[in-house]
């Protein structure tokens, strides 16, 4: 198909404006290629095959679930899978322990918590640890005063001023701003008198977040960016406050109403960094989405969000916060360079993908990161160390699932989810299963395709 590509469509030779990049991506020996026919050899040595498991496991489907659609953050995946992975073990165990790592906006625990079960979640953005912890410690808030108290925040003429360090004035259209400076506003005027009022105001906040891109001249899809073609009223503001103010009220009266025996399930999201920080108790069942290899920047991508709400003050703030999380690929070169003089986790694998890498990189003349394979190999030291750290309180007989991406870097196919199940093996843990969940598109070579995998990992009884 290569050979094809290359005769019939176009000489690339003569073609001078394609970019350097385009020309690597059409030239790519992955192209047509699939994860799978690569994964062969590394399956191969783990004596393990791979299982056909389609299912939902991403974000969207929780847009329209009680409590889950209190945030719009994206990156989180589906309700329904974790709804389906409590049912199938959890009565294995005795009212399991529910564990995830990496909390973000909280699926895991609030889906735990509408089970009965106790749940705990770590999480490094302070934004996504306030999401997740209002998301499971609000469900007793009356709701009559919880309207009250938006209505006078709605009629406020309290204006609070936007973050200075950010570009509000781009970021959003005049009036637009003003309603948000005044919902800011008001929102901070209320000072509550007691732990119920204090619930109303975190609710508040938090549906104030909810807000902020939907009413800006930006969209995340995933990353975020300027939408030129945006056009947002004056009044979308207060809209979308109201609106929110209203499901969130709904979904309180559903969680009083027919979860009323839950809403004294304990479920704590610690704030800090799973390569150290975890709760003081053994759990059961550690069910979490890592971040992916190649993908997301959780500080960046939350900045508006962060700064509204008081959670990062500068620029440098954020950048400091990213360079704790587990490594993206837009990680600053600097913590690459102090992680290549420092001793990290390895494996045989992990060598030869970092090798081949560096080969293609030189080969392609150009790529975006020269460290890349070093970037490659911060991944799996960071998530060795979270691994490492939560393992210590897996209860024999417990579970840990993960949900993970693989990557196709450089031309160089990463068994990401192979590799953590040799982690999870290596820090004393049985693999019991690897499914494939769904296909999807390599964001270099498009018509690679490469898979999500559930791994499942299983410590001894
Ligand atoms: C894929 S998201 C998890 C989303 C979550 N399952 C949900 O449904 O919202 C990964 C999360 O890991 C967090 N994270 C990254 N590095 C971390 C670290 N070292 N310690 C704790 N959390 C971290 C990110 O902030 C992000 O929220």
């Amino acid at each position: 198909m290569n050979h094809l590509i290359q005769e019939t469509l176009f000489d690339l030779t003569t073609v001078t404006k394609l970019t350097a990049r385009r020309r690597n991506v059409l030239r790519s020996p992955k192209q047509h290629g699939n994860a799978d026919e690569d994964a062969r050899p590394y399956l191969a040595e783990l004596g393990q095959e791979l299982i056909s498991a389609p299912q939902a496991i991403q974000f969207q489907p929780n847009t329209s679930e009680p409590v889950h659609r209190w945030s719009p953050y994206v990156q989180g995946f589906s309700a329904g899978f974790v709804q389906r992975t409590l049912e199938r073990y959890r009565h294995e165990y005795e009212r399991p322990v529910v564990l995830d790592p990496f909390a973000g906006s909280g699926t895991v625990l609030v889906q735990a918590k509408m089970n009965g079960l106790p749940s705990w979640g770590i999480e490094l953005n302070p934004l996504l640890q306030f999401v997740g912890r209002v998301k499971v410690n609000s469900w007793k808030t009356p709701i009559e005063r919880l309207i009250e108290v938006a209505n006078q925040v709605l009629n406020s003429q309290t204006l609070t001023d936007a973050p200075p360090f950010l570009k509000s004035e781009t970021q959003f259209r005049p009036k637009v701003l003003l309603h948000l400076r005044r919902l800011k506003g008001g929102i901070d005027a209320f000072h509550p008198a007691d732990e119920v009022d204090s619930q109303i105001k975190d609710l508040l906040l938090l549906a104030f977040a909810s807000i902020l891109v939907d009413s800006s001249n930006l969209k995340r899809a995933p990353c975020l960016g300027y939408a030129p073609t945006k056009i947002v009223g004056d009044d979308v503001p207060l809209r979308l406050f109201s609106q929110k103010v209203r499901q969130i009220a709904d979904d309180l009266s559903f969680c009083q109403s027919r979860l009323a025996t839950y809403l004294d399930t304990p479920a704590e999201v610690l704030l800090g960094n799973s390569m150290q920080v975890r709760p003081d108790t053994l759990c059961d069942l550690i069910i979490t989405s890592p971040p992916y290899m190649n993908g997301l920047d959780y500080v960046m991508n939350y900045k508006i969000e962060m700064a509204w709400l008081g959670f990062g003050q500068s620029h440098r703030d954020l950048k400091y916060l990213k360079d704790q999380m587990v490594v993206c690929d837009n990680v600053s070169k600097s913590l690459i360079r102090s992680f290549e003089e420092a001793q990290p986790y390895t494996n045989s694998w992990l060598e030869t993908i970092k090798e081949q890498i560096a080969l293609h990189i030189q080969r392609r003349g150009t790529y975006r990161r020269q460290d890349m394979p070093s970037i490659v190999h911060k991944y799996f030291d960071d998530m060795y160390r979270v691994m490492r750290n939560v393992v210590e309180i897996l209860r024999p007989g417990g579970r840990f699932i993960l949900v993970v991406g693989d990557s196709l870097i450089a031309d160089v196919y990463v068994p990401t989810d192979l590799i953590l199940a040799r982690i999870g093996q290596e820090l004393g843990l049985q693999i019991e299963r690897l499914e494939k969940a769904r296909e999807r598109r390599s964001g270099q070579v498009r018509s690679y395709r490469l898979r999500e995998t559930v791994v499942t990992l299983r410590k001894d009884s």
